[in-house]
């Protein structure tokens, strides 16, 4: 996207997402489509989608950052993995600036998920976004759906909202992800195995498990308001 001076308040955190206030919008990669209701605006020229944070761990989490938001996406045109992709909603946002329209900047994005219904809402929007790879799958059963990552990559994010969703992320990343490469992981408290302890300290032992899993911890990003009772976990792979 082009950063010209009269968009007065808008800041690009891509090529094709940028923040606006307290909003944030992705340039559509399927033009006239809105995806789950959200609004399109022109912006610069371009139809742009708005991300909405309460619908997505991803927004919330680009929107409560103390970091460089930029650093959250992914670089452009490259493979990522995605862990629970739902219904699409984070997903389709993340394909507009990993791929942009017909797939232009040559990304893929493989979006795992175990309930059917989810694959076949993902299956029907794949149709228009090319670059976007719907997977039936388990996020800890790598065997079946590996082969579509010969190579690691350097961008993964898991939102599996189950028990043990932090073994499930350490395992998934010692398999993919390269070394340096960026994890995200969306912690909701209530699937984690409760034991009585209050919320902040069970955050602090996922995080202290991760750094001993040889994660370095960029951010631990609260997403209360967005998405009550969850954090985002930046991490990077160190080894
Ligand atoms: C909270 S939703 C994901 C929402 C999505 N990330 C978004 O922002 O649009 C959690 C999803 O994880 C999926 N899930 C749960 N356990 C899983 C597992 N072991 N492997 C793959 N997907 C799983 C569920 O089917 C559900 O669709």
């Amino acid at each position: 996207m082009g950063r010209g001076n009269n968009r007065r308040r808008s800041e690009p955190l891509s090529w094709g997402v940028l923040r606006d206030g307290k909003a944030i919008w992705s340039i559509n990669a399927v033009p006239g489509h809105s995806v789950y209701g959200e609004s399109l605006r022109r912006i610069q020229g371009m139809e742009c989608r708005r991300w909405d944070p309460t619908r997505s761990k991803l927004g919330a989490g680009i929107l409560r950052t103390r970091n460089d938001a930029s650093l959250l996406l992914p670089e452009e045109g490259t493979t990522v993995l995605y862990l629970g992709a739902g219904h699409g909603t984070s997903i389709s946002h993340l394909h507009d600036h990993l791929c942009g329209e017909g797939n232009e900047l040559k990304g893929r994005l493989v979006a795992v998920d175990l309930a059917p219904r989810c694959l076949r809402e993902l299956t029907h929007m794949a149709k228009s976004r090319p670059g976007l790879v719907p997977v039936l799958g388990d996020a800890r059963q790598h065997a079946a759906w590996g082969v579509l990552l010969p190579t690691k990559v350097n961008w993964l994010f898991q939102d599996v909202a189950q028990a043990g969703q932090v073994d499930i992320f350490i395992g998934a990343c010692k398999r993919f992800l390269a070394l340096g490469g960026t994890g995200l992981l969306s912690l909701k408290a209530a699937s984690e195995r409760w034991t009585g302890e209050g919320e902040a300290t069970l955050f602090h032992k996922v995080e202290q498990q991760l750094l001993n899993s040889g994660f370095e911890v960029e951010e631990r990003i609260e997403l209360t308001g967005y998405e009550d009772n969850h954090v985002l976990f930046h991490v990077t792979r160190q080894e």
